[in-house]
């Protein structure tokens, strides 16, 4: 039997590819209901040769969901997320909201699928970049356990949402053009450009996108034993994140 789905902000940068990977995995659904800010409600989305409609995201959007894709924004699953397991549904939330409280599991499914058992009805996937980089530091974790991890990340428009993209589109022909660059969703120029990730920089000197990376990977590993420190640039490409990771390992490596 299939699965009721719902997608919160479904017409975002990361909606699209959660539609584009349920399609692509055959994914069992019996339902599908799609939804977004009021500014897209009566809008259509496609998906498996039909469209559906855009529904605005309200507390009662999840009547009869089994589960409920979140990926509208912090603020959203703050705010909806407890709506729609109180409905019934399981959370796989994409947003930072739950990412760090103790009572919400952290999954990459190739690194600690067993979390998902723990579950109160929301289960939280890691920043983009974390995700990245623990794909392919796990499995060498556990040969030889990592003791200290230097990560620097190249990260495209596509990480700041679609608007970003498309505003990377409009500075480029600016820049060309000669004309004032537009910053409206980006903080800086970022065509033909590169800065520090625009998340906000701590008392520490690292920006929220650097502990991201330092907090969620030890959630995830279930250690606090590994001296992680990490750089995040925001690179001026539409998609594609780049990460060079450096290890030290507790053994030599052999
Ligand atoms: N884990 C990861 O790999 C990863 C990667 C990138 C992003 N993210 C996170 O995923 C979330 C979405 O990112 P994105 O890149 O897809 O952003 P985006 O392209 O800007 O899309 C945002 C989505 O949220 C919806 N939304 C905005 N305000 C809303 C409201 N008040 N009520 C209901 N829906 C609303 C938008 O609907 P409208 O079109 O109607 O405005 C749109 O569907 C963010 O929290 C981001 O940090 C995670």
């Amino acid at each position: 039997m299939g699965k009721n789905v719902a997608i919160a902000g479904v017409t975002g940068a990361v909606g699209q590819e959660f539609l584009a990977i349920l399609d692509e995995r055959g994914f069992p659904m019996d339902s599908l209901k799609v939804l977004a800010s009021s500014r897209s409600a009566g809008k259509t989305v496609r998906f498996r040769d039909a469209d559906y409609t855009v529904e605005e995201l309200t507390e009662d959007s999840f009547e009869g969901v089994d589960i409920a894709l979140f990926s509208a924004g912090g603020a959203r699953s703050k705010q909806f997320a407890p709506a729609a397991v109180r409905a019934g549904a399981v959370v796989v939330d994409n947003s930072s909201a739950f990412r760090m409280d103790p009572e919400v599991p952290l999954v990459v499914p190739e690194v600690n699928p067993e979390a998902i058992h723990r579950h109160k009805g929301i289960i939280a996937n890691p920043n983009c970049t974390t995700i990245v980089a623990n794909v392919a530091v796990w499995p060498l974790h556990k040969a030889n356990p990592v003791r200290r991890m230097v990560v620097s990340t190249y990260q495209a428009a596509s990480g700041a949402g679609m608007s970003a993209m498309l505003e990377m589109i409009q500075q480029a022909r600016e820049v060309l053009d000669d004309k004032p660059v537009t910053c409206n969703v980006l903080k800086y120029q970022l065509a033909f450009n590169l800065y520090c990730h625009d998340s906000k920089i701590g008392p520490n000197g690292y920006n929220e996108e650097e502990m991201k990376m330092v907090k969620e990977t030890r959630k995830i590993f279930g250690t606090d034993a590994i001296a992680i420190t990490c750089t995040c640039v925001r690179v001026p490409v539409m998609r594609t994140h780049c990460e060079s990771i450096n290890l030290e390992f507790t053994k030599p490596i052999t």
